[in-house]
């Protein structure tokens, strides 16, 4: 097994990058990570009265589909690091008569201010990948911590898995010149999962921009 990269920008980088490509940003979800996201969404089959929450929420697309899923009497909570992300997806929330039940928190989500077993379901659309190596079992970690028993995580990422792959490989030549600017990378999406104690269900491994992605379904046994 390849080792995946290291993620060497710090976090002050990565919410000025954010902030900075915000504008623009829905032109790259609208035309690259759109479908992935939409069968992430359809995996994990949020439903009515349900407490989800996506790390990461970037422009607000998911959290908006999430938040129409779990009907009045649901919650969606978010968190993503980039002020400008923030303000959009507010605007957003608040455009689709939705402020009542979400709740948006700028941060780092290495550390989760929520209680133990309080969500039903977590959602991370190209996200997980932006996380150094040491970082990637302490999100999943937290994610377990405020999942319920029996609770789902889906996970949209860039994915190691599988055989060589040319563009894979252009593409992390360029994270590792420009780690600022690309600054996700691919991962072992499972393996990950499965070493925080999550129990893969579902996967799929499409492809976006000629590269592997892997969506995984997995449950919270404990
Ligand atoms: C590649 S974008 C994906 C956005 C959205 N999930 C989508 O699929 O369109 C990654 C998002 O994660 C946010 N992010 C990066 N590092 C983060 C961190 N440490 N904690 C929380 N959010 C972070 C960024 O600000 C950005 O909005």
């Amino acid at each position: 097994m390849t080792e995946i990269s290291r993620v060497t920008r710090s976090k002050d980088e990565a919410k000025a990058n954010y902030d900075k490509i915000s504008r623009w940003y829905d032109f790259i979800e609208g035309v690259w990570e759109k479908k992935a996201t939409e069968a992430g969404l359809a995996k994990l089959a949020v439903k009515e009265g349900e407490r989800v929450f996506e790390i990461g929420f970037g422009t607000g697309h998911s959290l908006v589909a999430l938040a129409k899923s779990v009907g009045a009497s649901g919650k969606v909570c978010g968190i993503d690091i980039s002020s400008r992300m923030f303000d959009i997806t507010s605007a957003r929330v608040r455009a689709g008569g939705l402020k009542a039940r979400v709740e948006l928190m700028l941060g780092d989500a290495v550390e989760l201010p929520y209680e133990n077993d309080f969500f039903d379901g977590v959602f991370m659309s190209f996200s997980l990948e932006l996380f150094d190596i040491p970082e990637i079992p302490m999100v999943l970690g937290e994610c377990k911590r405020v999942l319920k028993k029996g609770g789902r995580i889906c996970i949209i990422s860039l994915s190691k898995a599988g055989g060589p792959c040319l563009m894979r490989e252009l593409y992390e030549w360029g994270h590792k010149r420009f780690p600022r600017f690309l600054d996700c990378r691919p991962i072992f999406v499972r393996e990950a999962l499965k070493g925080v104690g999550f129990q893969c269900c579902d996967i799929n491994t499409p492809t976006v921009l000629r590269m592997p992605v892997e969506i995984v379904l997995a449950i919270n046994p404990d």
